[in-house]
C-alpha cells in the first residue's frame, strides 16, 4: 500500500539544480585506465610492516594524547589551537569514538580506565538536539563495540556478558532517546532529535537516504544482545520503507521527506547522502545472515553498474532515468571497494581502489570531490577532512586478497596524513591547493 502511496507522491522537481556536461574524452580513457598499477610496487618485508604497525599505533597515541591532554571531556579536539569543542553534542565523543581502537592495539590498562571514565560521567539526559545518525554511528556504535571488547580487555563482566553488561546499558540508554525520531508515517526518522525532549517541534522532515538507513548493525547488534526487538525492528521498518520508495530501475535519490516518502532530491551516488545506507546493507547481512537484506542490496547495486559505473568509478545519476548528473568521485565513495571485497568481488575491488588510489597519489590525499574527465578537484570541495573510507577499503581488500599493492596504498596514506596533517596536538583537515606531481 505505502508503495503506491510513495511512487504517487514521488515528483520531478529536484533540488539539485546544477548539470554538468558528461564529456568522455579518449585522453581522460587513456590516463585512466591503463591497468598497470602491479609496476609500481617494491618489496614489502615482515620487518617493515612490523616498523608501519608501530607508526600507526604512535600516531594513534599521539592524536588520542592529544584529545585527552587538550580537549576532553569535550566533544573534540581543534588540532591547530589545541583546545576542545562540543561538536555533535556534549559526549566526550572522541573518547567513546576511540575506546575500542585502545583495545584493538591492545591497550587494556588505558581501555579499563576510560571505560571507567565514561561509565561514571555520561549522562545523556541532557537538552541538546542531535544527529540522529551521527549519534547512533559514533555513540551507540561505540559503546557497543567497547561492550563486545570489554571481556578481552579485562574488565569485570557481568556471568550474563555479552547480553549484559554496563557498556551494553549505557548504549541501550541512548538508543531509546534516539527511538521516537522513528515516530513517523513511514518509520523513517528524522534526522535531529532532543535527548531529553523528544523531536524538537518544527524540525524539518526532510533528510538523506543514508540518515534513514544507517542503523540496522548497531540496533540489530543491540536488539540481539538486549533481547528487546524494538530497535531491530525500527531500523528494519525504515530500510523496508526506503526499499518501497525505489525507482522504477531501482536507484534511491538524495534526500526524501520522512513524513510522506517524497523525494527531494532526486539524485543518486554511491557516496554522500546514500553511501552508509548501501554500506549497512551488506554489513548487516553479513552480521545477521539476512538474505533480504542482501538481495536489496544486490538489486540496487545491478542498476548502480548498469546506469552509473563506468570504467570502474562511480558517478552521480538521475533515479529515475539514470542519467549521468555529475561526473564526479567523491571522498565517500572510497568505501565501496570495501564492500565489494567483502561481497568477494575483489577483481571489480581491485579496479576500483586502483582509480580512487590514483587520485590520492594526484593530490597526496582524495579530495572530497574530484571531477572524473577534468582530472581536477572539484573547485569549494578540495579539502580532505581526514576521512578513513579508503583506508578501511584497502584493509578489507588485503585480507580478502593479501596483493601487495593494497599495503602500498595504506603506506602512501600513512606517509602523507603523518607528513601533511600533523600538528603539535593531533591531525587536521587538510586544503588541498596544489598537486603533488
Ligand atoms: C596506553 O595508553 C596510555 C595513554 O595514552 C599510554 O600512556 C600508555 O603508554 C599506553 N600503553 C601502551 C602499552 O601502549
Ligand atoms: C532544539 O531545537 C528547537 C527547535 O528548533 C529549539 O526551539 C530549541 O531551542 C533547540 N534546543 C537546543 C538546546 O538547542
Amino acid at each position: 500500500m505505502f508503495n503506491t502511496f510513495c511512487r504517487r507522491r514521488m515528483t520531478e522537481s529536484c533540488s539539485q539544480k546544477r548539470r554538468y556536461v558528461y564529456y568522455f574524452s579518449a585522453v581522460f580513457i587513456l590516463l585512466f585506465i591503463t591497468p598497470g598499477y602491479r609496476c609500481h610496487v617494491r618489496k614489502i618485508t615482515e620487518a617493515d610492516l612490523r616498523m608501519y604497525r608501530k607508526r600507526v599505533v604512535d600516531m594513534f597515541n599521539h592524536a588520542y594524547e592529544g584529545y585527552m591532554k587538550y580537549a576532553y571531556p569535550l566533544d573534540e579536539l581543534r588540532p591547530l589551537t589545541c583546545d576542545g569543542h562540543d561538536t555533535w553534542g556534549k559526549f566526550s565523543l572522541t573518547l567513546i569514538d576511540s575506546l575500542d581502537m585502545l583495545a584493538v592495539i591492545g591497550n587494556y590498562t588505558e581501555f579499563r580506565r576510560v571505560a571507567k571514565l565514561i561509565l561514571d560521567k555520561a549522562n545523556f539526559d541532557i537538552d541538546i538536539n542531535a544527529s540522529v545518525f551521527e549519534t547512533n554511528i559514533r555513540v551507540v556504535a561505540g559503546l557497543l563495540s567497547a561492550h563486545l571488547f570489554s571481556k578481552k580487555a579485562g574488565m569485570d563482566t557481568d556471568p550474563g556478558w555479552p547480553c549484559s553488561g554496563p557498556l551494553l546499558d549505557l548504549a541501550e540508554n541512548m538508543a531509546r532517546r534516539l527511538l521516537p525520531a522513528f515516530d513517523t508515517p513511514t518509520g523513517m526518522p528524522y534526522g535531529t532529535i532532543n535527548l531529553r525532549h523528544g523531536v524538537p517541534s518544527g524540525e524539518t522532515t526532510v533528510t538523506c537516504t543514508a540518515g534513514v538507513g544507517t542503523f540496522i548493525v548497531e540496533f540489530g547488534t543491540l536488539s540481539r544482545l538486549t533481547g528487546d526487538p524494538i530497535f531491530e525492528k525500527a531500523a528494519m521498518r525504515a530500510l523496508s520503507t526506503l526499499w518501497k520508495c525505489r525507482s522504477d530501475i531501482n536507484l534511491f535519490g538524495n534526500h526524501v521527506d520522512v513524513r510522506t516518502g517524497k523525494w527531494i532530491a532526486l539524485d543518486m551516488g554511491i557516496g554522500g547522502g546514500v553511501d552508509s545506507y548501501l554500506e549497512y546493507l551488506v554489513k548487516g547481512s553479513i552480521m545477521f545472515n539476512s538474505p533480504e537484506l542482501l538481495s536489496m542490496f544486490n538489486e540496487c547495486k545491478e542498476s548502480v553498474e548498469k546506469y552509473l559505473k563506468r570504467d570502474d568509478w562511480y558517478m552521480w545519476g538521475n533515479m529515475k532515468k539514470g542519467s549521468i548528473t555529475l561526473p564526479v568521485f567523491t571522498s565517500l565513495d572510497s568505501y565501496w571497494p570495501g564492500i565489494q571485497s567483502l561481497l568477494g568481488e575483489t577483481e571489480k575491488a581491485m579496479k576500483t581502489i586502483h582509480n580512487f588510489h590514483q587520485v590520492w597519489k594526484q593530490f597526496g590525499f582524495v579530495p572530497e570531490f574530484y571531477n572524473i574527465p577534468k582530472a581536477d578537484v572539484h573547485t569549494n570541495r578540495e579539502g580532505y577532512p581526514l576521512r578513513p573510507e579508503l583506508i578501511e577499503s584497502s584493509m578489507y581488500l588485503y585480507q580478502a586478497t593479501k596483493d601487495p599493492y593494497l599495503l602500498q596504498i595504506g603506506i602512501d596514506m600513512l606517509e602523507s596524513i603523518e607528513q601533511v596533517t600533523k600538528t603539535r596536538c593531533g591531525y587536521a583537515t587538510v586544503i588541498i591547493l596544489y598537486q603533488f606531481i
